[in-house]
């Protein structure tokens, strides 16, 4: 596999959480298993070996001397890229919200990285890319299978995360990424004039996934496509959609190792003592009546966070509070700064990134609030359920496939007023513990297990490799 996060190496949102987990659930179905991540400056690593001390990776006229750092966790190898000149910086994809100016050539290195440690360390069957970071990976990979035998039979699966992010570049960057000309063309690399990783993936790919069936249903549509809704609805007969699990080593309330209580369907005690130590933590009043929603999320446009400032004048006069952890675009930021100042009895907000009190919200909270525009699987809903942390959520993409009426609350319209309109039957359902309880306890039964997903990633494999 190969992608640019990997929990709990690095991590800024769910991508890292999935390579954090389905390597290890295929592991344990018996695959041998890879993944080749960049060694970015704030990636946790400690503890690495050193297994090739300079193994030179080109990029067109580019070369490099990298060093490739392992750590194997649950029977998986994780290969760290160390190439300080293009990854020893402050961030992942950007700083100061400005994307770095090489990213193009930071991730050809890492298709090209994965390739020569194929060629050298792990020899694979099947490679696996993920998100835009990866895509060049299959048309590198086509021009290898013709001139060396290590990679005879060699195949791409493609897994798109979240069309949003297309790795999109102007083409004069072609000779620098050492990609003949020839293949800029509207059916190959070029999306729109420009020249698309995502599209080089999704094109030479053997298989394309998504991840939950739902959004590989709805990134076919206008709506939802990105302006590839057309080359995906082309490509339909190698797409495919595969829910994301979950780790429940990671996130369960029974053994939660960042909670200060434990709880479980049997005996929910727990969850109060969370309620106390979140209410505490974001400085809110200690009311254990009262209902909270949690909010974790990355700030982007994909999240709906400007829904919920639309309907704060409403939501001031209830009876809840809302507990809101998260970062990203600046004006939501600055949004949830400025509502926390307006009604410091009822939000409670950090602005960062902070693995602890995600999971002490959720919890802490009653409810979990993810009125997302699009949401290609989600995790956070899934784990809410887990917590009995009542999701109220738009129904897209994984959104729609595992919440249902009966454990959360889900919404189709497009708007402030229909969130609205959900919170306040959650709020309204709250008020009746019993059918609360029983609707949370519901909720804490789902089992989305990585083991079901990994099997039909196995299953997908075996297809490509017939
Ligand atoms: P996405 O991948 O689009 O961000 P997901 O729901 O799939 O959405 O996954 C989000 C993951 O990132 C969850 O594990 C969530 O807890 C975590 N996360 C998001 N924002 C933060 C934050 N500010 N601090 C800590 N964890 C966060
Ligand atoms: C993306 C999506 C999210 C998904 C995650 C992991 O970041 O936004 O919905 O859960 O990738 O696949």
């Amino acid at each position: 596999m190969v992608a640019s996060e990997a929990s709990p190496f690095v991590k800024s949102g769910g991508l890292g959480d999935v390579l954090g987990a389905l390597p290890a659930a295929l592991a344990r179905r018996g695959d041998e298993v890879a993944v080749v991540v960049p060694r970015y400056r704030i990636a946790m690593v400690s503890g690495a070996q050193r297994v090739w001390s300079a193994l030179p990776v080109t990029v067109g006229p580019h070369r490099f001397v990298t060093g490739i750092d392992q750590v194997i966790r649950d029977g998986v190898r994780y290969f760290f890229i160390d190439c300080p000149p293009l990854y020893d910086r402050a961030g992942l994809y950007n700083e100061s919200g400005f994307d770095y100016p090489d990213n193009h050539i930071r991730f050809a290195l890492l298709s090209r990285a994965a390739l020569e440690i194929s060629r050298h360390i792990f020899r694979a069957d099947v490679f696996h890319g993920h998100d835009w970071q990866a895509g060049l990976l299959a048309p590198y990979l086509q021009v290898e299978i013709a001139r060396d035998p290590t990679f005879f039979g060699a195949k791409y699966v493609q897994t798109i995360h979240n069309l949003g992010y297309q790795g999109n570049f102007d083409p004069r960057v072609l000779p620098d990424l050492g990609i003949d000309p020839g293949w800029y063309y509207p059916e190959g690399l070029e999306f729109h004039g420009r020249l698309s990783f995502l599209k080089a993936g999704i094109v030479w790919a053997d298989a394309v996934t998504t991840v939950s069936p739902t959004y590989a249903r709805e990134v076919q549509t206008p709506e939802f496509g990105f302006g590839f809704d057309g080359l995906l609805r082309s490509r339909a007969y190698k797409l495919t959609g595969i829910l994301n699990g979950v780790d429940y080593t990671e996130w369960d309330p029974a053994t939660d190792r960042f909670l200060p209580a434990h709880y479980s369907a049997q005996d929910l005690s727990g969850k109060q003592i969370c309620k106390q130590a979140l209410l505490s933590t974001l400085g809110l009043p200690q009311d254990p009546d009262r209902p909270v929603i949690g909010i974790v999320t990355r700030f982007a446009h994909q999240k709906g966070m400007d829904f919920v400032g639309e309907i704060s004048p409403q939501l001031s006069g209830a009876d809840v509070a809302l507990a809101v952890l998260g970062s990203g675009d600046r004006g939501i930021e600055d949004m949830f700064r400025y509502l926390a100042y307006l009604h410091p009895q009822q939000y409670g907000v950090l602005i960062g990134y902070d693995n602890v009190l995600a999971h002490l919200i959720e919890a802490g909270a009653d409810m979990f609030l993810m009125p997302s525009r699009y949401e290609p699987s989600g995790l956070s809903q899934m784990y809410s359920l887990r917590y009995g942390t009542v999701p109220i959520v738009r129904a897209t993409g994984g959104l729609e496939d595992t919440v249902d009426g009966t454990t959360g609350f889900k919404y189709h319209g497009y708007s402030a007023g229909a969130l609205l309109d959900a919170t306040r039957g959650a709020l309204l359902a709250f008020r009746d513990p019993e059918s609360w309880q029983a609707r949370m306890r519901r909720g804490m039964a789902k089992d989305f297990s990585w083991d079901a997903s990994a099997a039909q990633y196995q299953a997908l494999y075996a297809a490509v490799r017939s």
